[in-house]
């Protein structure tokens, strides 16, 4: 502590990514990463993008992949914006939408950056317990609140809601900003970005992390209407016009372009997490049902504290909440076949 901290920083509790060790090599089933390497065509236009050029600031306005974007999604380039991650762009949806003071609103077991957010710029939160199945209750959210937070599908739990609820929630709060962030909807779920013709209070944001395995570059995007998209074009311009460098942006263009690459590694992680979830079963586990690129799983004999351990201990990485109503479960990431394998014998041996 410093005593020229700030109050916020001196008060705020910041989010703990998942463990990156260096210890030893591990399989890491921990944060969401996709197991397979970026296409060989993004490789290719990140070796071309790494020359003299890097000397120059990149196109402040990332104006090629706005494009490159707006045509796959079919909207205008006015309806989209880049960011440095969908962290970033979340954030920047804080400054951008609402007032210090406001309220907004999220479930109480979501991603937990947005409690961190609210805290940072001084936002008041309200959660809303999810159902007893771990689905999100659609209909609990306050109707007062300035805004709305939803992962979609949720995480940890990786249950997706269906469009038609996503639509009557813009439809029931039509007074209020809905951001759907949806930075797995590519491994199973609807998207809601063929809504944002239609509602001028959704803001959908996605992610290059995890679909498009570019978690080290760090590229996110949102689409919404144009006028949501200039507010978080306002923000940026206040606070770093270049968020995204010229590598990334030519590594995004090659990764949106390459779309069966992107179809082809999907459908082999959605196939990976089927036939793990069933083996699982097997053991004895309950498994949420995920349309995410993890699974959220239980089990009555051993508590998930002890599997998080032991698995550690044996190599294996994966994610353990200790928060109240998820503290008995494990969040698995999907690696590759050969590492999910590993990971159900192991758990095998602890179970039997
Ligand atoms: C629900 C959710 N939203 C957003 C993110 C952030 O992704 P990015 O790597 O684009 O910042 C994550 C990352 O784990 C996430 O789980």
């Amino acid at each position: 502590m410093s005593r020229f901290w700030s109050n916020t920083v001196r008060d705020i509790s910041p989010y703990i990514p998942g463990e990156q060790p260096k210890d030893k090599k591990y399989i890491k089933l921990n944060t969401n990463e996709n197991p397979y390497p970026p296409s060989q065509k993004v490789l290719d236009a990140i070796n071309k993008a790494t020359n003299y050029d890097l000397r120059l600031y990149p196109d402040p306005e990332a104006s090629l992949l706005i494009s490159t974007l707006a045509r796959y999604y079919n909207v205008a380039d006015g309806e989209v914006f880049a960011g440095n991650g969908s962290d970033e762009i979340l954030a920047f949806c804080f400054p951008a939408f609402f007032n210090t003071g406001d309220v907004i609103s999220f479930p109480e077991i979501t991603y937990s950056f947005y409690p961190v957010y609210s805290d940072l710029f001084g936002l008041k939160y309200e959660t809303i317990p999810l159902n007893e199945d771990y689905t999100v209750n659609i209909d609990g959210f306050p109707m007062n609140a300035k805004g709305i937070l939803l992962a979609n599908p949720n995480a940890p739990t990786g249950i997706a809601l269906e469009l038609r609820q996503i639509e009557n929630l813009l439809q029931k709060h039509s007074d209020k900003l809905v951001i759907v962030d949806e930075a797995y909807v590519d491994f199973g779920a609807e998207s809601a970005i063929p809504l944002i013709k239609d509602y001028e209070n959704l803001l959908v944001v996605q992610t290059f992390s995890k679909s498009r395995s570019l978690a080290g570059l760090r590229i996110g995007y949102a689409l919404g209407n144009k006028d949501l998209i200039e507010g978080l074009n306002r923000v940026k311009n206040s606070f770093n016009s270049y968020t995204l460098d010229r590598v990334a942006q030519q590594a995004a263009i090659a990764a949106v372009n390459d779309d069966k690459y992107f179809k082809t590694s999907c459908e082999k992680i959605i196939k990976t997490r089927h036939t793990t979830a069933q083996k699982l079963v097997e053991l004895g586990f309950k498994v949420l049902p995920s349309k995410a690129n993890f699974l959220f799983v239980s089990h009555n004999k051993i508590c998930a504290k002890e599997f998080f351990l032991r698995l550690r201990e044996d190599g294996i990485l994966v994610r353990y909440f200790q928060i109240k109503g998820i503290d008995n479960f494990l969040r698995i990431s999907i690696g590759t076949d050969e590492e999910m394998n590993i990971l159900v014998h192991r758990l095998k041996v602890y179970v039997d």
